[in-house]
């Protein structure tokens, strides 16, 4: 483990773990990384992260619901409202593809979102909270299935956030060095709602296709007209991603079929044009039906909201950056990110805010999240640690 010695980490950040501090998250970070398990089976991490906790000094330590863990750390001062740290820990069905020494010893499934480092970030931030307590007590939330987006909310109804004013969280990103951290106000994450289509016409001969109602020619055309929901509809200076990512129908080239189904998502960053786009995929999806003589179906999974960070909590996350890191660790985010983060779920309860913490070692390459080659720089734990601690510590 003497290879978290020859980190480079900033001073600041550096002094505040011990040698032994050190190696146990990294030993923590290689072994959650090394036996990682899908959304909602996290038992043995779960299992991991307590005994983590309570070795280095962490007693109010329980598990919440089948796989979660909540851990209070107690402030100086009795009875204030609690704030809470956020780290996720469930990995993906991938085949890890990475090399390194403490890859997934589980065939088919892998860390490759950076969730064993969050996990450990989180048990790292409640061991600087043990040393040097906040004025509150700090709530250190362990979330299972973020992956699904359906754990922020399991963990919200087992009362993970009950007592707690304020929320705050992150998520590695090999975009940025390490040292570097995204705390932007305003859009981080897109909301994520998906829909099906099934539109049923009348199968026929495929020599004959005038006795048809063909569902292949009308899918084809719905794909095409769904495309102007966002060339046409939507304002230009909002951001919305409409993709129809299935498409299934027919068994045979001879044959037309009575149906074809299509799925898809919708991504947004705001309420309005998040209800713009469900209502025009309805719509169209009726025009178009009824252009080529088909019945359509058309439902909607509501998902993850957006995040849009708020001013007050990401000024103190600013301060905590600042303080830890120098002005220089603050960059913008330079993009608008459409993928989705159930963190959302607990920023519709309580303010919060959510943060990009760079996780690309020096002179190492981008490698984008959900790849089987994506790993994220150990160097990472130990800036989302003291991060997150500072911004809890100052959070009021
Ligand atoms: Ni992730």
């Amino acid at each position: 483990m003497s290879a978290a010695r020859t980190f480079t980490l900033p001073d600041a950040v550096a002094r505040l773990f011990d040698d032994e501090l050190r190696d146990r998250l990294v030993e923590l970070r290689r072994s959650l990384h090394a036996h990682p398990e899908l959304s909602h089976q996290e038992h043995e991490t779960a299992r991991r992260l307590v005994e983590a906790l309570v070795s280095l000094g962490v007693r109010d330590v329980k598990r919440c619901g089948a796989t979660g863990v909540i851990a209070r750390i107690p402030g100086r001062v009795a009875g204030s409202r609690a704030v809470a740290i956020r780290g996720d820990i469930d990995a993906l069905p991938i085949q890890e593809a990475t090399g390194l020494s403490f890859a997934s010893q589980t065939p088919g499934v892998m860390h490759a979102c950076g969730h064993d480092v969050h996990a450990t970030w989180a048990v790292g931030a409640a061991a600087l909270l043990q040393r040097d307590p906040a004025e509150h007590d700090v709530v250190v939330i362990l979330q299972p299935a973020e992956e699904q987006g359906d754990g922020a909310l399991s963990m919200i109804e087992a009362g993970a956030l009950e007592g707690v004013s304020m929320i705050f969280g992150g998520h590695v990103d090999r975009r940025f060095a390490v040292g570097q951290v995204v705390a932007d106000a305003g859009p981080l994450a897109a909301s994520a709602d998906t829909f099906e289509i099934e539109l049923t016409g009348r199968g026929a001969h495929a020599a004959r296709p005038h006795e048809a109602a063909d569902p292949i020619v009308g899918a084809a055309a719905l794909v095409s007209a769904l495309q102007t929901i966002v060339a046409r509809r939507l304002n230009p200076a909002t951001a919305g991603v409409v993709t129809v990512g299935t498409i299934h129908a027919g068994t045979a080239p001879n044959v037309i079929p009575e149906r074809a189904t299509l799925g898809g998502t919708i991504r947004a960053i705001d309420g309005a044009a998040r209800a713009l786009m469900v209502d025009e995929v309805r719509r169209i999806t009726e025009g178009v039906a009824a252009t080529h003589r088909l019945d359509a179906r058309v439902t909607f999974e509501r998902g993850t909201p957006p995040i849009v960070n708020p001013e007050r909590p990401i000024a103190i996350a600013r301060e905590a950056v600042t303080a830890l890191l120098c002005e220089p660790a603050l960059v913008p985010l330079g993009t608008l990110n459409m993928a989705a983060e159930d963190f959302a779920y607990y920023l519709e309860r309580i303010p919060g805010c959510f943060l990009r913490i760079g996780a690309r070692e020096p002179g190492g390459e981008f490698v984008a999240a959900h790849s089987p080659k994506f790993h994220a720089a150990e160097e990472a734990i130990f800036v989302g640690a003291a991060v997150l601690a500072e911004t809890a510590r100052r959070a009021r």
